[in-house]
């Protein structure tokens, strides 16, 4: 039998592509949504690539513990992949409250049902935000994290941290400790650490889907070119770095759904060496901002409007990603080039305008 693996948040931007993986390795795949920055587009891109129209589907919050318990009572789970959050660094320090309610509560209950249905494999989508301003470059996983500068990076080092303390916690439990309806079991965690997560499926079926005006960059250029916006803003060209502007890792959604599968596998095929592991998930590549633009004019060949602008507060100047862990450990490696990426998301921009 297929091990299964519940997707939350499996309709979004990185879930969708995640889906997709899995099913191609051959996992069972069930997603849960709650359609709050989603419509169906990318669920359906899912179905198309994989030739499969018969995954599970449930639209739930995950804030609503009854529902997550029902899902863990409705299926069997052998392992889940956390997406199932807000991610925009300006509407958290607008409004903090929201955010840990749902960022906090939706793990807390993925949690709670884990280790209430016999243990669980747990893998939990964190971000390169939780190193701050690193002092030394590439980061590693034993590099400090920094105190958040937002309430959505403080959301990411507080799961980490849930996930690691509920690891310990429930290490010894096993399935005579409440033999019952509901059997206490270990959770076993891997936290992945994103760098700049950006492209879309090959197929063109799959992809960022912004609501509103986009605050990542590369959904910027994608809707500066297609003509959505008028001109892209680079933040600052005189930070400390070759050209002046910020360097950051940008990772293929390919890749980064690849290293899922890679940790999942090794969470269900026993192959974990502690029972809470973290791996940085990046190339190891640092890329500017004006370096990005630039390959994306010329692999995609067109001008790209754009101005030099103030610096954005809370920037980082510089990170990248030491990957010799993920490497070594996973046996996993980014593959794309950043050309190939940008032109991946470039046919996604033009499929969703429909040109
Ligand atoms: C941001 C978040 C990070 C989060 C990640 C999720 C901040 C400070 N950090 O990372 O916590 O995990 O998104 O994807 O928001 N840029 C421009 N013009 C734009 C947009 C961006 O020049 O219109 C520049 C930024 O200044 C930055 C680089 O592009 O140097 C990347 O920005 P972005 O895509 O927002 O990612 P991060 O800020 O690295």
């Amino acid at each position: 039998m297929a091990k299964r693996v519940l997707v939350s948040g499996g309709a979004g931007y990185i879930g969708s592509h995640v889906t997709v993986e899995l099913i191609e390795a051959g996992y069972e795949v069930v997603v849960a949504d709650n359609m709050s920055n989603c419509d169906m587009t990318c669920f359906e891109g899912v179905k198309k690539i994989t030739g499969r129209e018969d995954i599970p589907f449930e639209q739930i919050d995950c804030c609503d513990a009854a529902a997550v318990e029902k899902l863990f009572t409705d299926y069997k789970i052998d392992a889940v992949i956390h997406f199932a959050a807000y991610k925009a660094v300006g509407e958290s320090v607008a409004e903090p409250i929201m955010y840990y309610r749902n960022n906090l509560v939706s793990f807390l209950n993925i949690l709670e049902s884990s280790k209430n249905h016999g243990g669980c494999n747990v893998l939990f989508s964190s971000s390169a935000t939780v190193y701050g301003e690193a002092e030394k470059l590439p980061v590693t996983e034993q590099t400090p994290r920094l105190p958040a500068t937002s309430p959505y990076g403080n959301t990411k080092q507080m799961c980490e941290d849930i996930l690691r303390d509920t690891v310990k916690a429930t290490a010894a439990y096993g399935a005579e400790v409440n033999a019952g309806a509901q059997q206490l079991g270990p959770v076993k965690g891997i936290a992945l650490r994103y760098f700049n997560p950006i492209g879309a499926h090959p197929s063109a079926l799959i992809g960022e889907l912004p609501r509103g005006v986009p605050n990542n960059l590369v959904p910027f250029i994608t809707q500066t070119a297609i003509g959505k916006r008028e001109c892209l803003s680079i933040f600052g060209n005189d930070y400390p770095t070759e050209d002046g502007t910020c360097l950051r890792d940008y990772i293929d959604v390919v890749d980064l759904a690849k290293a899922h599968v890679v940790a999942v596998s090794r969470m269900l095929d026993g192959k974990m060496k502690e029972d809470y592991e973290i791996f940085n998930i990046g190339t190891g590549r640092p890329v500017s901002v004006y370096e990005l633009v630039n390959a994306f004019e010329k692999v995609n060949g067109l001008k790209l409007n754009y101005k030099f602008a103030p610096r954005r507060p809370g920037d980082v100047v510089a990170i990248w990603a030491d990957t010799q862990l993920a490497n070594n450990e996973l046996g996993w490696k980014a593959e794309r080039s950043v050309e190939d990426t940008l032109a991946a998301a470039w046919a996604w921009e033009k499929r969703i305008a429909g040109k």
